[in-house]
């Protein structure tokens, strides 16, 4: 089993370049099916799920060329197939949006349902809800949801909570129905914008994504396209808080500084430093930070997908902090974890409570999940003596190269 092994204590410092968003890239790549003729992606991140949702789009029929690691061109005429049921695309979040695309394109869809990292319940209720109003039959059986239209037609869709993966799989059905979709309470994450970017450089008419009402104008069909995807804001918040965690001194570029805000402010607000540039951002501490109350919530609030990695930093800040996670109701996992090192953490709920202590000392800790586990290696990074992280093929699917990263950046593996 691959593990990390991490000798904390060295601050890290030096420049870090953030690859294209995983998150972005499970969308658009599955957007390109929908067009029968070659579409060009870059700064597509190099990671397990973007790996898994490849080989699943080549597995149906899908035309994919990969230019290199970060490029790729996929090519949907030759699409054969609307049933998709394997058993990796079973283990990533990211498959749900073969149901929108191949909806949307063929009326027709047979996917597993989904996987994912286990941080709650994860519902997709909304997603079906979009599907049936556009006018599709859907059910579930035998693991696999399976979607059906005689004809997608365009209407008003209020979704009962911001979700990013409804939206996104709304918006691709959607754009291929006849006449015009409204989506209404939508996710206004980054990641929402350039899927629809992306979905409009290829012939579609999306406007008003980010905003609170997405207005869709269906098309007959989408053609090529070169794209280049934005880049990922959890992997960049994660580095800005490893950053200020070890006391170091870190440009974190390739990044839009815009969509750090949320995190930048917590920083800010615990004494650490964010300088920013128009590409870039610069996150140092020298001091021992202090401490802050965090609530997850939907863009342009603080994003879940950084809960486990704040948190780490609040464990080690002085004073009491409070975190409220309100997307995901099982986001706590790694407090066990922190808790062999040291940390003082009690979960009530959705809340955590954190008593800051002076330092982590090392231990043996597994990964839980994708975004537990970067919090696991920061605090790794920070502890006394060595940490050993397995399950680390958690952290493989959304980070690229994390290891080589935080090596580059002084840490001691
Ligand atoms: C996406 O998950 C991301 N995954 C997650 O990334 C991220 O944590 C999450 O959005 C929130 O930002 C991908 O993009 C592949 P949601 P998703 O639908 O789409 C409820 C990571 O670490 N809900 O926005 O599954 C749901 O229970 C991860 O990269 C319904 O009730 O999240 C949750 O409380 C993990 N019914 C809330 O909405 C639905 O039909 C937000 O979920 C759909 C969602």
């Amino acid at each position: 089993m691959k593990q990390y092994i991490i000798k904390g204590g060295t601050p890290l410092s030096g420049e870090v370049t953030i690859g294209g968003a995983k998150n972005a890239a499970l969308g658009i790549i599955v957007a390109a099916i929908m067009a029968d003729e070659p579409v060009t992606i870059d700064n597509l991140p190099d990671v397990d799920d973007v790996r898994v949702l490849l080989d699943a789009i080549e597995s149906i029929g899908a035309i994919v060329e990969r230019i290199d690691s970060h490029t790729v061109r996929i090519n949907g005429a030759c699409i054969n197939d609307v049933s998709i049921d394997e058993d990796a695309i079973r283990k990533i979040r990211g498959s749900y949006y073969l149901v929108g695309a191949l909806l949307g394109k063929y009326k027709k869809a047979l996917v597993a349902l989904p996987g994912g990292c286990q941080i709650g319940s994860r519902p997709i209720d909304q997603h079906i809800k979009g599907f049936e109003q556009l006018g599709a039959k859907v059910s579930i059986h035998h693991g696999k949801i399976d979607a059906q239209a005689e004809n997608l037609v365009g209407t008003h869709i209020y979704l009962d909570c911001p979700s990013v993966g409804a939206t996104i799989n709304i918006m691709m059905a959607a754009c291929m129905a006849e006449g015009k979709t409204i989506i209404e309470n939508p996710a206004k994450e980054p990641h929402i914008v350039d899927v629809a970017n992306f979905l409009n450089s290829m012939g579609a008419d999306i406007k008003g994504a980010g905003t609170d009402k997405i207005r869709i104008n269906g098309v007959s069909k989408l053609h090529s396209s070169e794209y280049s995807i934005i880049p990922d804001q959890i992997e960049a918040g994660t580095f800005m808080v490893a950053a200020a965690a070890t006391h170091g001194d870190v440009l974190i570029k390739n990044v839009i500084p815009k969509h750090l805000e949320a995190i930048s402010v917590k920083l800010i607000e615990i004494g650490a430093t964010v300088e920013e540039y128009d590409d870039a951002v610069r996150v140092s501490a020298d001091h021992r930070l202090g401490h802050t109350q965090v609530k997850t919530l939907p863009y342009p609030g603080f994003p879940t997908d950084m809960q486990p990695q704040i948190a780490t930093l609040l464990a080690l800040s002085e004073g009491t902090s409070t975190v409220t996670e309100s997307i995901f109701e099982n986001r706590f996992k790694y407090v066990d974890e922190l808790a062999r090192m040291g940390a003082s953490i009690k979960v009530e709920g959705n809340v955590a409570i954190i008593e800051g202590v002076e330092g982590f000392t090392g231990a043996a800790i597994s990964a839980p999940d994708l975004r537990a586990g970067a919090a696991l290696v920061v605090a790794g990074l920070v502890a006394e003596g060595y940490t050993t992280i397995d399950s680390i093929h958690f952290i493989e699917r959304g980070y690229e190269n994390f290891e080589g990263k935080i090596t580059a950046l002084g840490a001691v593996s």
